[in-house]
């Protein structure tokens, strides 16, 4: 730790399970698909109740991923806006804001569910796709998504997250960690064994959706915020770590399959996310990037180390601009006095580790505003590669506060 934050760290450990996305697996609505790199609806509870949030005030999660800040947020009768550049992540966080009747989504289900014809464009598909998926099991799920798309909102929307929810178990992939990986080992479902319980288990969720019409979605980049200055009264969000995770490899196939057309679309889409895996590049132009000494200071180290991946180098440092272009506009949207939180995680590369949370700090210090607090909600261990070479170091998962200068 430097000695200018240093008095700013608080352990709250109690947090630990509430910064992962073990409690909304569990949870009615937010279960219904969640990001792998989500966290928890007691989280977003604990600081509305810290910073005193009362409802009527708007808050703006930067990187909504699957709707955990926007619907924790409408149960506290707060107004929220998730804004994502995903795709993936503000259909499903419309999706989870829509109010459904029990009665329509049984009845809906019945119609469409199981389908009497099979005989859909297999050979239209996306190629990749074609890869993913037992061809059978493909033409089924392409033809259950045309029914679906033939539907009216809200139901097209359930049934859409409910399919989109249950591709990569039918898919011949699995995620696995940074990576999305052909299964060796398991044997993937079928639509028939995995749709209906998914689809009977959001039916079960419906009367605990949370009811007023508190939040929306924008899709845009969270570099170049479409919102007028001093308009947003907190913030409260968790952008991508800096650990190379590149959510359009992970989530090729539900991008593929719902809303990009092919290939070179999504690339186009990754060239564009915040700059936390190496292929992403440097497609908005940040201005005044004063980079904390400490950053200099590592990213020499850097330099210096034997990497498998040098690519690395320039992602690290376009990672850090990237969030002083979001710290900038948050500064600039935010009214005086707002709170600004950020769940970070910190992150290895070689020998050097990078304190994310720290640097984050001192950035948004830079950009107007006020480190508050450092709260460490968790400590990981290292990659048992690393392990061997440099032994055991934690990495903190914290979340920093800041307040907006008045
Ligand atoms: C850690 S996830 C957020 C998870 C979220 N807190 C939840 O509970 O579901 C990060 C999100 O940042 C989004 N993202 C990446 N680059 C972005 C950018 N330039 N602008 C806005 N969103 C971006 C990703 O699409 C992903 O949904």
């Amino acid at each position: 730790m430097n000695g200018r934050y240093e008095k700013l760290f608080e352990e709250k450990l109690e947090l630990k399970r509430l910064v992962t996305p073990y409690q909304s697996r569990k949870t009615p609505v937010y279960r219904w698909y969640n990001l792998n790199h989500s966290y928890s609806q007691d989280l977003i509870f604990n600081l509305i109740d810290r910073f005193r949030i009362e409802p009527g005030v708007t808050i703006l999660d930067p990187f909504c991923g699957t709707g955990t800040t926007p619907l924790a947020c409408r149960e506290k009768g707060v107004d929220c806006i998730g804004l994502d550049i995903m795709p993936l992540s503000t259909f499903v966080t419309q999706g989870k804001l829509m109010e459904y009747s029990t009665q329509k989504a049984m009845n809906d289900f019945e119609h469409i569910f199981p389908s009497k014809q099979y005989d859909f464009g297999f050979k239209d598909a996306v190629p990749y796709l074609q890869k993913c998926f037992p061809h059978e099991q493909l033409t089924k799920l392409l033809h259950l998504r045309f029914t679906i798309s033939q539907m009216e909102d809200p139901e097209r929307k359930f049934f859409a997250i409910a399919l989109l929810n249950i591709l990569k178990s039918i898919s011949l992939t699995k995620n696995d960690g940074a990576f999305l990986r052909f299964k060796t080992k398991e044997k993937p479902k079928t639509l028939e064994e995995v749709f209906p319980p998914q689809v009977k288990m959001m039916i079960d969720d419906l009367p605990h959706c949370p009811s007023g019409n508190n939040g929306h979605t924008i899709r845009a980049d969270a570099r170049r915020i479409p919102l007028a200055d001093c308009s947003i009264d907190g913030v409260i969000t968790s952008p991508p770590y800096l650990n190379r995770h590149d959510y359009t490899r992970i989530y090729a196939i539900e991008l593929l399959f719902s809303f990009i057309e092919d290939n070179e679309q999504l690339k186009r889409l990754r060239y564009k996310m915040l700059r936390s895996n190496v292929e992403a590049r440097r497609v908005v132009d940040i201005h005044g990037f004063k980079p904390p000494q400490r950053l200099e200071k590592l990213m020499d180290e850097l330099r210096a180390s034997r990497l498998p991946n040098r690519k690395v180098i320039d992602m690290v440092w376009g990672y850090f601009e990237d969030m002083h272009g979001v710290l900038s506009e948050i500064h600039r949207i935010c009214k005086p006095g707002s709170r600004i939180a950020f769940v970070v995680g910190n992150c290895k590369y070689a020998k050097t580790m990078f304190p994310v949370d720290e640097l984050l700090a001192e950035i948004g210090d830079n950009n107007g505003l006020k480190t508050e607090k450092i709260l460490i909600a968790r400590y990981r261990g290292n990659a048992p590669q690393q392990m061997k070479t440099f032994g055991k170091q934690s990495s903190r998962e914290s979340i920093v506060i800041w307040e907006r200068k008045k």
